[in-house]
């Protein structure tokens, strides 16, 4: 099964240091995972220490990469530039940033108390702004080229109700990404996206699918594709947007869904129709229209 394998060649990304913030869990320690294996030096940060320090030693013993793990919220901008700081001081240099953390759980809207709006949306926005602000500083006074993914959703742009605050804020994390690619592409910096339809992580499936819901709507039968995505799959993607490959691209948003976006189209439910009753429909249509000119 080829999308189940590692897509760039060996070496990639050799030379470049990348931040993923998030990655200690799910689809960011996914792409750590995968950036190590192709010669990246990685830094994970997230908001529990334990958690990206025995990340940090599993992929160490797994790929035998250069991994440094540093605790950071990144709501707050002095720890942010604590992580860039230690960052260069181990590796020399920043090269790209991949915007992964987020918050999110599912609720009818008018349940919510202003903070857990603002936890969401803090996280989701503030962080990655935040994070890309920073970066982009050090990385205009240093002239460096660096390269920005972020990992949006694709209800950032169709909007989704239950995820409302998720929804604003990965929204405004779409606006960030065409804007400043536009007002930075002169200094070579560089900012794309990856909207992810489902791909089973702890992290997202326990606070949006708990198992009631999970067994009552099964997302294989929404998806065209019919199955969730593959963790190499979305991996692949992020390692050619944050490399030289993609040198070309910029504010770019590409979604990866099995199709689930697209099940908006009008005459899509028309997948329910058999074989058979294609013939008879075929039929019908074919008959009125002889009728319709036999009548001119
Ligand atoms: C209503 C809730 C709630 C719920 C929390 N709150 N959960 N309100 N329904 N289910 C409220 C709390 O009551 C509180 O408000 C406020 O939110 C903050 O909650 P805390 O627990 O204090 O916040 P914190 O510990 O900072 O946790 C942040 C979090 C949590 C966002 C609430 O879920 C988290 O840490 N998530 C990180 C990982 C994650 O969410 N990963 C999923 C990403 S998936 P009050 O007013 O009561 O104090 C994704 C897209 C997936 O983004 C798409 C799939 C297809
Ligand atoms: P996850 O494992 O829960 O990842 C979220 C990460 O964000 C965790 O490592 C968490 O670590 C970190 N985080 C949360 N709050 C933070 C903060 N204030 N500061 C720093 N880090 C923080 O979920 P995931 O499924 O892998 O999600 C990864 C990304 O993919 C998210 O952007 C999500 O929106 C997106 N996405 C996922 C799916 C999916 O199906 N899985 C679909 C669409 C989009 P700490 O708790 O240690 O801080």
């Amino acid at each position: 099964m080829q999308h189940l394998e590692g897509m760039l060649r060996d070496g990639a990304l050799d030379h470049k240091t990348i931040i993923v913030t998030g990655g200690g869990t799910g689809l960011g320690k996914s792409m750590a995972t995968y950036f190590l294996k192709l010669g990246a030096n990685v830094v994970i940060c997230s908001r529990r220490q334990e958690v990206i320090d025995n990340t940090a030693k599993e992929l160490t013993e797994l790929t035998g990469g250069n991994i440094l793990a540093v605790a950071c919220d990144v709501r707050k901008p002095e720890q942010i530039e604590n992580v860039i700081a230690q960052s260069i001081a181990k590796f020399g240099r920043v090269d790209g940033l991949v915007n992964n953390s987020a918050g999110n759980f599912i609720s009818p809207t008018e349940r919510l108390s202003y903070k857990a709006v603002d936890v969401v949306v803090d996280i989701v926005l503030r962080g990655t702004y935040y994070f890309t602000l920073a970066l982009g500083k050090y990385w205009i006074e240093n002239k460096i080229k660096g390269t920005v993914l972020n990992i949006s959703t694709t209800y950032a742009w169709t909007g989704s109700g239950w995820v409302v605050p998720s929804a604003m804020a990965k929204a405004g994390v779409l606006a960030m990404t065409k804007s400043l690619a536009f007002e930075w592409a002169d200094h070579g910096i560089r900012l794309n996206a990856i909207a992810p339809g489902p791909f089973p992580t702890k992290g997202a499936w326990e606070r949006l699918f708990p198992e009631e819901l999970a067994k009552k709507f099964s997302f294989e039968s929404r998806i065209p594709l019919e199955r969730v995505g593959e963790h190499q799959e979305l991996t692949n993607l992020a390692a050619y947007l944050i490399s030289d490959y993609s040198a070309y691209m910029t504010g770019e948003v590409i979604t990866l869904d099995g199709g689930e976006v697209l099940a908006a189209g009008q005459f899509n439910f028309l997948k329910e129709v058999t074989d058979e009753q294609w013939d008879a429909i075929e039929g019908q249509i074919k008959n009125a229209n002889r009728d319709s000119k036999k009548s001119e």
